[in-house]
């Protein structure tokens, strides 16, 4: 996560929802961190709180108009969007996201979206349902495609009587979250690099062979190592999971264009752990049509996929490197020779069956690297993933 500090210019941009309330306090606690902040509000935000709120507690004037004179003529939207060191938006509202993302510009904020090269993030707020529908699931895709962060939303009670996922974290934690974001943790100023989910393997253009993963464990991992300070970069297979806060998102569909998303983004990354359920073979040569089914039996020729965590392992000077072994059987010992055959510096390895492993909400690790070993017990994804990124800071480097 790029993060400010006291001394940087905060554009903080206001979008129309009820929780533009906490906002003023938002921009009230940057401005007692020493962040110089300026308020861009859009029309909607000025019906649930005043500008003359903003411009008391930044002393700053409050703009909102695109065409407006005299503010252009005291400081135009370019310089404006210059003069940003970070472009906070909070709340952002379901349609400003729609907007943000399909590059809009037709009011000062959206414009200053556009214009400035600083880095943007964002505080959604909104009722659960909106949060939840595929059209803004599919614009936070693209906003965190691009570099966006994201800040929350937390999950609670909401204003509309609605409980889930929905509401604009609380002004302290968008403050914490975006002033100590690489002062503090176990991977602080670290970049990380996980893959999660299966990988569709296309046979024609409406079926695929691919596995029961869920990604979980992968976005468990991913939200870990943020909140320990990390950089994450997220390369998801098709998985139906909010990406958390502050990591960046690509998603790929196939085993090849995870390869290549892995590799378009390896520069200067510390940790890649491959979580990944990444089909081994993929059909040689899917057809461009449905099949039909003509015959009685029906053959498919598969190849083999290229094996992302070797090929990165294998770098000289690459990342440290972490891998998972899903294993039916054998446990360690098939655990022990992928760490040595893959060459990778730690490997945590789970049983998968029944009720185990592959979309269920509980595993257990059993965690190998060379020359050591450490057992993790039955938990939640998320705490094993904060357990298995404790042991991984004390191995790595
Ligand atoms: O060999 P196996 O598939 O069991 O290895 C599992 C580990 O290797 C996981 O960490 C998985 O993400 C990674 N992997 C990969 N690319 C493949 C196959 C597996 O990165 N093609």
């Amino acid at each position: 996560m790029k993060g400010i500090e006291a001394g940087n210019n905060l554009l903080l941009g206001v979008t129309g929802g009820i929780a533009a309330y906490k906002s003023v306090e938002l921009a009230r606690l940057f401005r007692k961190a020493g962040v110089n902040v300026r308020v861009v509000m859009t029309e909607a935000a000025t019906r649930f709180v005043g500008p003359m709120s903003f411009q008391a507690v930044t002393g700053q004037p409050v703009r909102v108009r695109l065409f407006d004179e005299e503010h252009e003529a005291a400081m135009g939207h370019i310089e404006l969007a210059r003069w940003a060191d970070h472009l906070l938006i909070a709340p952002a509202s379901a349609d400003f996201l729609a907007r943000m993302a399909h590059g809009l510009g037709d009011d000062l904020l959206s414009t200053l979206c556009l214009a400035t090269a600083a880095p943007v993030t964002v505080a959604p707020a909104m009722n659960i349902h909106m949060w939840s529908h595929p059209a803004t699931r599919a614009n936070l895709s693209l906003l965190t495609e691009r570099g966006v962060q994201v800040l929350g939303p937390a999950s609670g009670e909401q204003a509309c009587g609605d409980t889930g996922p929905g509401r604009m974290l609380e002004a302290a934690e968008i403050v914490s979250g975006l002033m100590y974001p690489r002062k503090t943790g176990l991977f602080s100023g670290k970049r990380v690099l996980v893959t999660a989910g299966p990988t569709r393997e296309a046979v024609d253009p409406v079926r695929f062979i691919s596995n029961r993963s869920s990604g979980k464990m992968g976005f468990a991992l991913a939200e870990a190592f943020a909140g320990q300070g990390a950089e994450v970069l997220l390369v998801a297979g098709p998985v139906k999971l909010d990406t958390p806060a502050g990591v960046r998102r690509i998603d790929v569909q196939s085993a090849r264009q995870m390869h290549e998303a892995v590799f378009d983004n390896l520069q200067g990354v510390d940790v890649f752990a491959a979580c990944a359920a990444v089909a081994d073979y993929r059909p040689v040569s899917p057809s461009d049509q449905k099949i039909k089914k003509n015959a009685e039996r029906m053959e498919l020729t598969l190849v083999r996929n290229p094996d992302i965590l070797a090929d990165v392992a294998a770098l000289e000077n690459g990342p440290f490197t972490l891998g998972f072994a899903a294993e039916t059987r054998a446990l360690a010992d098939n655990a022990g020779t992928k760490l040595a055959e893959k060459g990778v510096d730690m490997i945590a390895a789970n049983l998968v069956g029944e009720n185990l492993g592959f979309d269920v909400e509980q595993n257990a690790l059993l965690v190998l690297w060379p020359g050591g070993e450490a057992t993790l017990p039955v938990q939640d994804k998320k705490s094993l993933a904060r357990e298995l990124i404790g042991i991984l800071a004390e191995h790595y480097q």
